[in-house]
């Protein structure tokens, strides 16, 4: 069960990649508690519009901004929309991940570039950009510390997210809390783009003690939890939600 509180009254997110999966669950919960609600969104356009649709059901003001994160002024673009239309947002969700599947010793210089300015740069950037952030979230990956067929690349800009939050947290506090959430396998587009996304989901389901996959409402609750008042003393942290999956040799 998820109690719904009023918690994120008067606060506006942004959430990077929030048009689907795990971005759109944490915007439409921090939606349901009170916050005013910025999602990005890149290619897929009917989703980002399915997700504003349910957005507004929430209750919650809404913005949808169409960006390419590995674009070095993307950013300040998006701060400036944010602003403009909802205010100076105080909550910041690093959701948004784009990489190929390749062996590490087949990455060029433009499959590191876009990887690793998309997913790793872009946090930064639009932290140093946003002056009255109190709470990060950035997701990241199992990827990061082990080795998956392909993941190479993805891996890498998930170990920069992960040293970012560390040095963040400390460069930041007291003004500004900045976690990451290490999810478990979850069934979304991106997991579905994997060519053998079935066998890993049910290779998944099997592996994890707590009997199910891990689901995007549960890294809703846990990024609800980290980025209110409730996780004060929680900074600087990688937190894993993964059922126990990763617990097992
Ligand atoms: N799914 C998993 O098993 C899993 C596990 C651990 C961690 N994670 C992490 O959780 C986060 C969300 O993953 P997800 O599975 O929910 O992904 P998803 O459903 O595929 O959604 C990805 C979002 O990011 C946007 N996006 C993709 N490439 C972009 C780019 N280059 N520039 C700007 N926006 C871009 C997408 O927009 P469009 O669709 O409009 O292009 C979409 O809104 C990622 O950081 C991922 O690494 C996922």
């Amino acid at each position: 069960m998820n109690p719904i509180t009023d918690r994120f009254e008067g606060k506006v997110a942004l959430i990077t990649g929030g048009s689907k999966g795990i971005g759109k669950a944490i915007a439409l919960r921090l939606a349901r508690e009170g916050a005013a609600v910025a999602v990005t969104w890149f290619r897929d356009r009917p989703s980002a519009e399915k997700a504003i649709a349910e957005l507004e059901e929430a209750g919650s003001k809404v913005r949808a901004i169409q960006a390419f994160l590995g674009e070095p002024e993307a950013p300040a673009a998006i701060l400036e929309e944010v602003r403009s239309v909802l205010g100076e947002p105080s909550l910041f969700v690093s959701n948004a991940a784009t990489g190929v599947q390749r062996p590490l010793m087949e990455i060029t210089d433009r499959h590191w570039d876009w990887t690793i300015e998309t997913n790793a740069r872009a946090l930064l950037r639009l932290v140093q950009q946003a002056p009255e952030l109190e709470s990060v979230l950035a997701l990241t990956s199992l990827g990061s510390t082990r080795v998956m067929p392909g993941y190479g690349i993805v891996g890498i800009s998930k170990s920069a997210i992960e040293t970012a939050v560390r040095y963040l947290a400390v460069e930041l506090a007291p003004r500004c809390r900045v976690n990451a959430i290490s999810a478990g396998v979850v069934d979304t587009d991106s997991l579905r783009r994997f060519p053998t996304a079935d066998e890993l989901l049910a290779e998944a389901a099997s592996r994890t003690p707590a009997g199910r996959l891990v689901d995007p409402l549960d890294v809703a609750s846990l990024a609800g939890f980290l980025l209110s008042a409730e996780a004060s003393m929680i900074t600087g942290q990688v937190v894993t939600i993964d059922g126990g999956m990763s617990l097992l040799a």
